[in-house]
């Protein structure tokens, strides 16, 4: 493990105000996370006593579940906010619901909301601990360490490697911050988009390389990840029909025929099979999108426990 840092009260909002030996030792501190979850009796008392809410103001599967889990499997108590069916719905303000939950001896908030920017907002009302679990088009951090995670768990290192990302750029929260945190660890990334799903000056902003052909972005990648076709925006006229956009840019078996033998491929979920994704190529050997999954719980344990449970130190999040 490497050396001992403190991570104790700190938030997550986004990647950048992580350093790379931060992101290495979440990595180390998940990879022991993963094999308690894999034993028969899946919990430690590292976080007993203390109080953990999940605020979410948009749906969610992966992240939601993965998060109350993770704070489970570590003895925490969890308490599950949504904004349906809670006074929100009868106007009560964001500042008043913190204020009304922190009243209740919180100690750690895990935020999803629209609105980006709302994670700091919830800091600033708890003066509680807060990680980002997606907040609008801005970022979504957990997705990208857990993403990370998955192709340092299977390469030893994301140094050198080329990761292909394609699909919704414009509107992803999940690229945003995997560009931000795999940039840092010294991947190559190169993203993939029909024109009206590129933002502008990507290239510039990123470091990004950017790339308008499906052929020529696989060419020679360690990792593709698709992202979910949003399908919301087919209405906004930005891809003619969602058949085109699987045809020139859905994952199918002789996509992958371009990138190295050995490809992973990946998605955040949820999949749109058959659009960004064809079944043959989710469920191939490459595929590591259920692996991914689990990931999430384990590096949701390691931050958990790094922040509300004290030192990096191995031995403390095995006993
Ligand atoms: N990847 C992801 O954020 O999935 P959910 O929306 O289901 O949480």
């Amino acid at each position: 493990m490497s050396d001992r840092l403190d991570f104790s009260g700190r938030n997550l909002y986004e990647l950048d105000s992580y350093s790379v030996s931060e992101i290495g030792t979440i990595f180390e501190t998940a990879k022991v996370m993963k094999q308690i979850i894999k034993r028969d009796y899946k919990k430690i008392p590292t976080l007993r006593g203390k109080t953990i809410a999940t605020l979410f103001f948009e749906e969610s599967t992966r992240t939601r579940i993965s998060f109350e889990l993770a704070a489970k499997r570590l003895s925490a108590d969890v308490i599950s906010f949504s904004s349906s069916g809670s006074s929100v719905k009868k106007g009560e303000s964001l500042q008043d619901t913190v204020y009304t939950l922190n009243a209740m001896g919180i100690d750690l908030y895990i935020v999803r909301h629209n609105c980006p920017g709302v994670p700091q907002l919830v800091h600033k009302y708890s003066q509680k601990p807060v990680l980002n679990a997606g907040d609008g088009t801005h970022a979504h951090p957990t997705q990208a360490l857990l993403d990370m995670f998955s192709i340092w768990e299977k390469r030893g290192t994301l140094k050198g490697l080329k990761v292909t990302i394609i699909g919704d750029i414009l509107h992803s929260r999940v690229v945003r911050s995997n560009l931000i945190g795999m940039k840092k660890m010294g991947a190559e990334v190169t993203v993939c988009a029909p024109r009206t799903l590129m933002p502008p000056k990507v290239e510039e902003v990123y470091v990004a390389k950017c790339e308008y052909d499906l052929q020529k972005a696989v060419e020679g990648a360690d990792v593709i990840m698709a992202l979910r076709m949003q399908l919301e925006r087919q209405a906004e006229g930005l891809f003619p029909c969602l058949g085109e956009y699987a045809k020139r840019y859905g994952l199918s078996k002789e996509v992958l025929k371009y990138a190295k033998d050995d490809v992973l491929i990946m998605h955040p979920g949820p999949m749109n099979r058959g659009v960004e994704i064809l079944p043959e190529v989710a469920d191939s050997e490459h595929s590591i999108i259920i692996e991914q999954v689990t990931n999430g719980v384990a590096v949701r344990m390691a931050l958990l426990f790094l922040i509300l449970g004290g030192k990096s130190n191995k031995s403390n999040a095995t006993s």
